[in-house]
């Protein structure tokens, strides 16, 4: 097992997942800001794209995001040790392996959740990721995130192989995505619901290899659901919920870390100068405010909130009185 350094366990109970086209930087400053102890993934980048592609663009961090992942898709381990080092340098504190993206498109190019098939891949690349991060002056740690199997496998013991395999090679913190990946006749949409959720492989792991960091995902729905997770594993991953009912991580963060309880209009208003320095950078509104209309969820005034901010932020023109506006619609909800 590798005898690296671990991380921080306070950073790892609470950590959103990475996903592609939501979790971009816009999005990942306002999780910091409603959830400050969370730990924050890019969305994933190919490995020929960090190395070949527009950088600034693809691994655009914002110094506030701290401490944040960079997810990266591949299977080619001087490739994915190359794009692992960019990420470090460019200032990401881990790197993460995408091993159990289904989509056809992943599979083709023979990464994602068809890694788990193929250890001995994994284990080659997160070896070279971590021999190519190790040389920084700072602890950059490699970190999988996979499923528990593909398809028809059923078989604990082929999991655990699979994790140990990895462990060897240096990887001490895994996301497990508590569910298989359907390779064949499901979208990837599906395959975040179809195939039947297993924690208990997730806590059986962490109780065999309790020197292991173990982070459990998959269909975490509320609080209650997230606070026993961390009964059995170090830490819980929310995708979905996080992104749907951003409150819902302020809630999490506040009651496993402390702090007081603020109103979404005040966590939305401490955003603003985030908003206008994107906006005099040229940035549109509604490149952030998509990222923000789930934050009234479930509230009176919740749905009005959204409205007027998808069908404002795409006017020329638009600025951060549209964000006040919408706000104010809630509140009058509030005091009706
Ligand atoms: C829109 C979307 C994009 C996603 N993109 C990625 C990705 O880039 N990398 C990854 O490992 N998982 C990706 N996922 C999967 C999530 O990270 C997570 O494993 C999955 O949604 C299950 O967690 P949840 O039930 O809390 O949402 C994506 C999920 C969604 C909904």
């Amino acid at each position: 097992m590798t005898d690296l350094p671990v991380i921080d366990p306070a950073q790892l109970r609470l950590s959103v997942a990475p996903m592609m086209d939501w979790t971009d930087s816009h999005c990942r400053v306002f999780h910091r800001l409603i959830a400050p102890h969370a730990r924050l993934y890019s969305e994933m980048v190919h490995a020929n794209a960090v190395i070949h592609g527009d950088r600034a663009r693809l691994l655009a961090m914002d110094p506030v995001e701290h401490p944040v992942a960079l997810q990266l898709g591949g299977s080619e381990p001087e490739l994915l040790a190359q794009a692992a080092r960019i990420g470090a340098e460019t200032g990401f504190d881990e790197i993460n392996l995408n091993c159990g993206c289904p989509s056809d498109r992943v599979q083709a190019g023979r990464f994602g959740a068809c890694l788990m098939r193929e250890p001995e891949l994994v284990a080659e690349s997160v070896a070279a990721m971590v021999a190519a991060c190790a040389t920084l002056d700072r602890h950059v740690p490699v970190t999988v995130k996979c499923r528990l199997g593909v398809d028809d496998d059923h078989d604990y013991d082929r999991f655990r192989a699979f994790i140990d395999r990895i462990a060897d090679a240096g990887c001490a913190m895994f996301i497990v995505h508590a569910r298989n990946a359907w390779l064949q006749g499901l979208s990837p949409k599906e395959n975040r619901e179809v195939p039947p959720l297993r924690y208990d492989w997730a806590y059986r792991l962490k109780r065999e290899r309790p020197d292991l960091q173990i982070i459990v995902n998959g269909g975490i729905a509320d609080a209650d659901e997230a606070t026993e997770h961390l009964q059995h594993t170090d830490g819980a991953m929310l995708g979905r919920a996080a992104y749907h009912d951003p409150y819902l991580l302020h809630r999490l963060d506040v009651a496993w870390f402390g702090g007081d309880l603020r109103s979404r209009a005040e966590l939305l208003r401490a955003l603003r100068p985030y908003v206008e320095a994107q906006l005099a950078r040229g940035v549109f509104l509604k490149h952030i405010t998509r990222h923000l209309l789930g934050l009234f969820a479930g509230e009176r005034g919740g749905r009005a909130f959204r409205q007027i901010l998808s069908e404002g932020a795409h006017k020329p023109g638009a600025d951060w009185s549209l964000v006040e506006q919408a706000i104010a619609v809630t509140e009058s909800f509030a005091h009706a």
